[in-house]
């Protein structure tokens, strides 16, 4: 996973339980003396170890800590690429095109970017069908990307996710119910 990512959970750790958290978290579950760097690559299971130490900071669960942090991670990556969300008028229109506008442009920015795959078909006015896949298994953390969305376009949603790939399905999907 990109640093980019890494300083977004570092932002939102240091926001919630203070520098000495992170202090002690880095310490605990990365390399000594590391420092992330937005378009260096670091290892997947160093992210996911950090996120279990915020959980167990928090006595939350794991896939409740990952959807705080997608949540806080939208306003993160669009306020570092402030040219690629400002591209969208609606939360739809942005939703509908994450594989082929936003994370195209990823692409380009980072060299061999993990990217998730991720389809969206508008089944009426209120409802959009997401399917996700990637090895990485954060869906989680996208229900919490796509609820920051929402809340950055001031709309509310509520998200069903009927099949997932933590259940051994070959993709997950999410049903994005808006107001
Ligand atoms: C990675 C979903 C919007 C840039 C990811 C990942 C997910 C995701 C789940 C983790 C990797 C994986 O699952 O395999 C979404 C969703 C979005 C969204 C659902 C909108 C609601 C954005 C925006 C930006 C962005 C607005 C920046 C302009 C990135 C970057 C990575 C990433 C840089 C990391 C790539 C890497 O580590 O190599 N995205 N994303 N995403 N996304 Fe998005
Ligand atoms: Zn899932």
């Amino acid at each position: 996973m990109r640093g980019v990512i890494f300083r977004g959970l570092e932002e939102l750790v240091i926001e919630a339980l203070g520098m000495q958290a992170w202090d002690e978290l880095l310490e605990a579950y990365a390399p000594t003396g590391r420092v992330y760097v937005s378009p260096t690559s670091y290892p997947d299971e160093e992210l996911f170890a950090l996120a279990q130490g915020v959980a167990a900071k928090l006595g939350k669960p794991l896939t409740e800590v990952l959807a705080i942090f997608g949540q806080s991670l939208f306003g993160f990556l669009a306020e570092k690429h402030k040219g690629i969300a400002a591209k969208f008028e609606s939360f739809e229109e942005l939703v509908l095109s994450i594989d082929s506008v936003i994370h195209m442009e990823v692409k380009k920015l980072y060299d061999e970017p993990n990217l998730p795959s991720i389809n969206v078909v508008k089944e009426d006015d209120k409802t959009l069908i997401l399917e996700y896949c990637s090895k990485r298994k954060l869906c989680f953390c996208a229900e919490g990307l796509l609820h920051g969305a929402a809340q950055h376009y001031s709309r509310k949603l509520s998200i069903e996710h009927p099949q997932c790939m933590h259940n051994g399905a070959e993709h997950c999907t999410l049903i994005l119910h808006l107001d």
